[in-house]
């Protein structure tokens, strides 16, 4: 399915000229592509290149219409009220959800595994799916990335890719409150979550 829509992504970006989102786009699939082989992961590489492709499809869309979209949709989410409400406090994460819309409705996604990977690249949550980690991570570690501590956090996913994912979610999770953001429940308990499991497993 991915070779047939491709150019259909592309043209998503061209029209609303954010190439830059593109380029990055096919970054993350790259980086995605990199870490199934560097740990043999069995993943089906088709819901791979879909979702690092239609992950940031939500992005380019202005945050009214992207507020909008969040609203009329509110029960295709399968978040609690709770969650719901939170949600709607936190503008940094709408585009993901409003990614899971669009690759739906304009894209003719139909996979709910990969709908499930665009949702929670940004916030990440509890228990996420081998292919959703694997998107989360290569977002925030594509090779342009320049941050300052990028190099450091592709070094920890490179050695293990668990202990990865959760030192960036304990990272995301320190940079949120140090900026005085709200930090949504899902990205607090995905941390508490994983740091649980890692600690288990010691
Ligand atoms: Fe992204």
């Amino acid at each position: 399915m991915y070779d047939d829509i491709k150019q259909d992504i592309y043209l998503h970006f061209v029209k609303y000229d954010n190439l830059k989102r593109y380029n990055h786009s096919i970054k993350v699939m790259e980086k995605a592509l990199e870490i199934v082989e560097q740990n043999n992961f069995c993943v089906d590489l088709e819901q791979i290149k879909l979702s690092a492709m239609l992950h940031d499809v939500g992005k380019v869309i202005p945050e009214c219409e992207q507020l909008k979209i969040i609203k009329e949709r509110k029960n295709e989410f399968g978040l609690s009220d709770s969650e719901y409400e939170e949600l709607l406090k936190c503008p940094n994460v709408w585009h993901s959800f409003v990614g899971g819309v669009i690759a739906k409705k304009k894209f003719g996604v139909t996979d709910e595994a990969v709908i499930d990977a665009i949702n929670y690249h940004t916030s990440g949550k509890p228990n996420m799916s081998l292919l959703c980690k694997i998107i989360y991570v290569s977002d925030v570690i594509e090779d342009s990335r320049t941050y300052k501590t990028a190099n450091v956090y592709r070094e920890y996913v490179k050695r293990d890719f668990d202990n990865g994912l959760y030192e960036i979610l304990k990272e995301i999770n320190r940079m949120l409150e140090e900026k005085n953001e709200m930090v949504f429940s899902l990205t607090k308990n995905a941390c508490l979550y994983y740091k649980e499991k890692k600690w288990k497993e010691s």
